[in-house]
């Protein structure tokens, strides 16, 4: 029975939509959108948008816009055509593209494809174990369903008093643009938009399963859909912001999942605005509590990478970000750095 349920979202999801959703014509073939979605009245624009000529590829009722995304070959902000706004309908009807590579960018599923291999068809990448366990489906589905909850027994204080301690250290960035990376499906990024804090929000992931776990969350929740919250996928070091356009990055119990902790904060350091602020939580390595029995079991588990706080202090810093701080419970860090102000 509980084998059934976790095999059932995804297949229920296409067959309930499949009938009546509604295509858009630069999609692939295969993409739809429920037809009941309206744009919200008013979208919020990213402030890095520039509008083109009207001349340059314009149809009717489609404008070409620069976007807030970037390619994430070259970081050359992305050419949109289709409705404005960071919201899931606006970005489903938009056609994305590359002005340098020439390289087109689309919702294929529900989320916005912004990885480097978004459109090859041979290719295939096997990431390490910490990227590839979540692209499970059994694991997206578990995730917020009792997974997370077992974060408890380390010392993280749990989703409603991690926001609530993000939000604190987020406070320079409030009305800014967010992106919360490594969303998984998407706990923190939805409490963020809700939170009516951000002009935008955007839940970014490398798996397509947390990410159609998240579209799942939102829509049930049914205020969320047409808020500004875009959903991407993306890989966290080739991150698909153009440098200096993000005001606040956050990054839930992820650290220690990605395959290059350095590549991934450097992104960070790179798209993030003068005076942006990165909050992340992860598990130690060890703190001085940790019984030795645990830290030397957490130094075998080579599939993650488990730092220290005086490593985590030590890549922040060697990228370039100043203002650490940070709030330790057992195993759990919330840390915080900001881009220096120019
Ligand atoms: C433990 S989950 C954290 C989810 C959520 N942020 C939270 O606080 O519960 C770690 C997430 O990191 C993502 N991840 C792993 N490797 C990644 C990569 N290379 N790029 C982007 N995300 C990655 C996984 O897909 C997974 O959703």
């Amino acid at each position: 029975m509980e084998l059934m349920a976790i095999a059932a979202p995804s297949s229920l999801y296409y067959s309930f939509h499949q009938s009546s959703f509604q295509k858009c014509s630069y999609l692939p073939h295969n993409s739809r959108f429920p037809p009941r979605l309206r744009f919200p009245s008013s979208t919020i624009r990213a402030s890095s948008s520039v509008a083109l000529e009207p001349d340059l590829d314009t149809q009717q009722n489609q404008k070409s816009d620069v976007d807030l995304f970037a390619c994430p070959i070259c970081y050359e902000p992305l050419i949109r055509k289709g409705p404005p706004g960071i919201n899931l309908p606006a970005i489903y009807r938009s056609g994305f593209k590359c002005g340098k590579c020439n390289k087109s960018y689309s919702s294929k599923d529900i989320y916005l494809d912004l990885t480097v291999t978004a459109s090859s068809r041979d290719y295939t990448e096997v990431k390490p174990t910490g990227t590839e366990l979540f692209r499970s489906p059994i694991v997206s589905f578990l995730y917020e369903r009792g997974w997370r909850q077992n974060f408890n027994r380390s010392g993280f204080p749990g989703p409603d008093e991690e926001f609530q301690m993000a939000q604190e250290y987020f406070k320079s960035a409030e009305g800014g643009l967010l992106v919360d990376v490594s969303c998984g499906s998407g706990l923190f990024s939805r409490k963020f938009a809700k939170s009516g804090t951000y002009s935008g929000v955007i839940a970014l992931d490398f798996s397509e399963n947390m990410l159609r776990q998240c579209y799942n969350f939102i829509e049930s929740d049914g205020t969320l859909l047409t808020s500004n919250l875009a959903l991407v996928r993306a890989d966290v070091s080739r991150l698909p912001f153009s440098s200096g356009s993000i005001d606040a990055v956050h990054a839930g119990a992820a650290l220690h999942c990605w395959p290059s902790p350095s590549n991934a904060i450097a992104e960070i350091t790179r798209i993030l605005r003068s005076g942006g602020v990165f909050v992340g939580t992860t598990f130690l390595r060890y703190t001085s509590s940790t019984p030795p029995i645990l830290r030397s079991f957490r130094r075998i588990q080579q599939n993650y990478n488990y730092l220290t706080e005086e490593e985590i202090k030590d890549l922040c810093t060697s990228c370039g970000l100043t203002n650490y701080s940070s709030k330790v419970q057992q195993s759990f860090i919330m840390f915080s750095a900001q881009k220096p102000q120019t």
